[in-house]
């Protein structure tokens, strides 16, 4: 039993009395006891891969920032892992993949993963989290979408245009399915696994959803993100695709509860779009770089254009690791406070 479940009611489309509040990248670089831990470990793996390490990080920003939902500590990178392609973390650079998928033999070669066995260490650290939360909080579980992480299989690393990844959609759209089918195939696994361990709510990350012109992205994202939400019919699933501005009407046919929006987008616009469903986001990461009153101004702001039912605030991306922890306080409290308070 969750002693807090505004989440799940929100994203279930309920009335709830508050609106609740988390965000992307809570746990993390932007809070202190999070450095202090990291900086006594071999690198993020070792985080990521020690059950008992990546369920105190977990936990670290429902205690520090009284959120209305914990993120499982981990990385979208750890399916292409898992099927056969190994990551490194740079310090100060981010992923790096030292092999990549260019050639038919690259696909053939990559597995579907079974996640005991191959991801095993996220499904332990979800159990071991659930029990340490003891109902604080929902425990949300995610992935990437499918695109996204083809766009790092390929690519090898972060890119501003991940040209090798969307050369490939042009220059072999079937070899592109092949590898989107096993990732989708891996994802479907590795998510129903991740509710059977705990996890309340699944969120799937479009990161790279905006460089795609929009029939590329129904061909090779959208429809592989509606086969996993298709496949999680026990839990409500949110799908944030960041910058996919003209999807949205297309994602009003999705299985799936809750749509993510990144800082670019007007609620007000989307709502009509997406009918029944809940929204999430949007505050613009950098806003929390204002005054105390400026992130206020801008979180009611904010807050207006969303309406007090069917939300859950958020920002529009992950929380920039230099803002003050602070301002993520102030930006948490003015939510609750201020959504209270427009239900009258
Ligand atoms: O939200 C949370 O608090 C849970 C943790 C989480 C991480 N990565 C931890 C992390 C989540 C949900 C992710 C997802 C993820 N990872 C995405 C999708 C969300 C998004 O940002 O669009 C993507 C694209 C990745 C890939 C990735 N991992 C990149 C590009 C980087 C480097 C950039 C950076 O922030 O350093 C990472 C590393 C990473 N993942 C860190 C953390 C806390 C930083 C590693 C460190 O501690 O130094």
């Amino acid at each position: 039993m969750l002693k807090n479940d505004l989440l799940l009611r929100a994203a279930r489309g309920e009335e709830t009395e508050r609106t609740p509040v988390w965000l992307m990248r809570q746990a993390g670089r932007i809070l202190p006891q999070y450095r202090a831990l990291r900086g006594r470990l071999s690198g993020f793996k070792e985080l990521v891969e020690t059950p008992e390490l990546a369920a105190e990080v977990t936990i670290q920003p429902v205690d520090a920032l009284d959120v209305d939902a914990a993120i499982i500590f981990s990385d979208i990178l750890v399916v292409p892992e898992a099927m056969g392609l190994t990551y490194e973390m740079v310090e100060a650079k981010g992923p790096l993949f030292p092999e990549t998928i260019k050639t038919a033999a690259d696909v053939a070669r990559m597995r579907i993963a079974d996640p005991e066995e191959h991801l095993g260490y996220v499904l332990e650290a979800l159990r071991v989290t659930k029990r340490a939360l003891n109902g604080r909080v929902p425990l949300i579980g995610f992935a990437g979408a499918p695109w996204t992480i083809l766009a790092y299989m390929v690519e090898g690393h972060g890119s501003k245009t991940f040209s090798k990844a969307r050369r490939l959609l042009y220059q072999n759209p079937e070899l592109a399915h092949e590898l989107l089918r096993k990732i989708t195939a891996t994802t479907i696994a590795y998510l129903q696994a991740q509710v059977t361990a705990g996890a309340n709510l699944i969120q799937v990350f479009d990161s790279w959803a905006g460089i795609l012109p929009p029939a590329h992205y129904a061909e090779f994202s959208q429809r592989y993100i509606a086969e996993i939400c298709a496949a999680l019919p026990n839990v409500p699933v949110t799908v944030f695709a960041k910058g996919a501005f003209w999807a949205m009407e297309d994602f009003a046919a999705l299985p799936c509860r809750t749509i993510g929006l990144d800082w670019n987008q007007d609620p007000r616009t989307v709502r009509p779009l997406v009918a029944d469903k809940t929204l999430q986001g949007n505050l613009d990461p950098c806003a929390l770089f204002g005054t105390p009153a400026q992130v206020q101004a801008a979180t009611k702001a904010m807050l207006d254009r969303f309406g007090p039912q069917r939300h859950i605030a958020n920002l529009g991306h992950g929380v920039y690791p230099d803002t003050d922890p602070d301002n993520v306080k102030v930006f948490i409290e003015t939510v609750k406070e201020y959504s209270t308070r427009m239900r009258g």
